[in-house]
């Protein structure tokens, strides 16, 4: 990454056109509107590229009884977790959950993201995964962001499927022959596939029948892998060829290995083991060290990562997986539209690509991550057009 002071950046319509001196810019362009930044940092937009933004009431109830010591997988046991949100999902109607999904969505473009992953997934059955995709493809009508939807019917084994023998199986037998034809008939609702394989929900030899099927269908692969527990979550994604494993913060050596080779973008969500109240975090530098290209993201969802704020995600970046700045920032960006398969378009101040900008009240771009919490986002720019939710217009 290279940040540079004094710079210009000229755009035509929705694309980036030039990048150089002010003045020269400005005298070969006198027609162009002039934007003074004021001496912030200007960043490619952030691109978080895990997110289940798509949800009903939060799970605030949760956290204390994690912290008096019940295990989020126990907490699933019990019926609450993603059962506690399928079950709230299932009573919602299609326009409440835009409604909620366009108002959180908003606060997250606010702290500076500008392209966003959204998963279903708290639905579980094909008439509520529907609900949510369709709900998914009319926020991003509403929102200025960019929105890149991911199909996540293997979130959970529903209820109804866990108490019957071989229930998980004909779960997987259902996502396969049934929801998955159902959301891939045009117009695909989904750009994406995503299993959560995990010991307790799905097996790597499930996630692999599954993704098999969705790479038949037409969609991109991507993976919760290795989150709590290693169960060889992630050489399967890069077996696959998967776009992104994401979580690994229980990822064995050979993982770490099979990731390095492959093209497979390693997401992490620091504020996940964080809010978990877990002490292991993904080991980010031994990824780095062995050749994986290492995305951040906020993992945006009620119950284990209820924050929109990725710069927050930067100082975690920083101060628990020991990433430098400029680590972090690209994970946040290039990397970041890499783990969308964006990355010829989006996460880059450079000629060609998508005018997708943010600008942080900063001096300095290690500001970003130091003051830590705050939102520092003056505003962004999505496909060339302002965008500034809260606060005032960018001028
Ligand atoms: O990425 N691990 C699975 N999915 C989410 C949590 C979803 C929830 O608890 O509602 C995650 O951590
Ligand atoms: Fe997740």
């Amino acid at each position: 990454m290279q940040a540079r002071r004094d710079v210009g950046v000229l755009v035509a319509g929705a694309t980036i056109a030039a990048v150089g001196a002010p003045d020269e810019l400005a005298r070969a362009h006198p027609e162009a509107e002039h934007i003074d930044c004021g001496g912030g940092v200007l960043t490619p937009g952030l691109v978080d590229s895990h997110t289940h933004a798509i949800f009903g009431r939060p799970r605030y109830d949760e956290q204390e009884l994690r912290a008096a010591g019940v295990p989020y997988m126990e907490i699933a046991r019990r019926g609450g977790g993603i059962h506690a949100s399928v079950r709230d999902v299932r009573t919602r109607s299609e326009e409440e959950l835009v409604a909620l999904a366009e108002a959180r969505l908003r606060r997250l473009a606010s702290y500076g993201t500008t392209t966003v992953e959204v998963k279903s997934g708290y639905g579980l059955t094909v008439d509520d995964e529907l609900k949510l995709l369709r709900a998914i493809a009319e926020v991003g009508r509403r929102v200025p962001m960019r929105v890149v939807p991911t199909w996540m019917g293997a979130h959970e084994i529903p209820s109804e499927y866990r108490g019957a023998p071989e229930g998980g199986a004909s779960y997987v037998k259902m996502l396969v022959r049934e929801m998955l034809p159902a959301i891939t008939k045009p117009p695909a609702l989904a750009r994406f596939a995503d299993v959560f394989c995990e010991p307790g929900v799905f097996t790597t030899a499930q996630a692999r029948e599954i993704l098999e099927a969705s790479h038949r269908a037409g969609l991109g692969l991507k993976l919760h892998a290795d989150e709590l527990e290693p169960s060889g979550g992630a050489q399967l994604a890069a077996q696959l060829g998967a776009t992104s494993a994401d979580h690994l913060a229980a990822i064995s050596e050979a993982g770490i290995a099979a990731i390095a080779a492959s093209t497979t973008v390693a997401t992490l969500l620091p504020g996940t083991m964080l809010f978990l109240g877990r002490p292991r975090q993904a080991p980010a530098r031994a990824l780095i060290e062995a050749g994986a290209a290492v995305a951040l993201a906020t993992d945006f969802n009620p119950g284990t990562s209820p924050t929109v704020n990725f710069p927050l995600i930067l100082t975690l970046g920083v101060s628990q997986l020991h990433l430098s700045v400029a680590e972090a920032v690209i994970a946040a960006t290039v990397n970041a539209a890499a783990a969308l398969g964006l990355a010829d378009r989006v996460g880059q101040i450079a000629p060609g690509f998508s005018a997708d900008l943010a600008l942080f009240d900063c001096e300095d771009v290690r500001e970003l991550p130091y003051w830590y919490g705050d939102r520092r986002c003056r505003g962004t720019w999505i496909r060339g057009e302002a965008c500034h939710p809260f606060g005032p217009p960018v001028s």
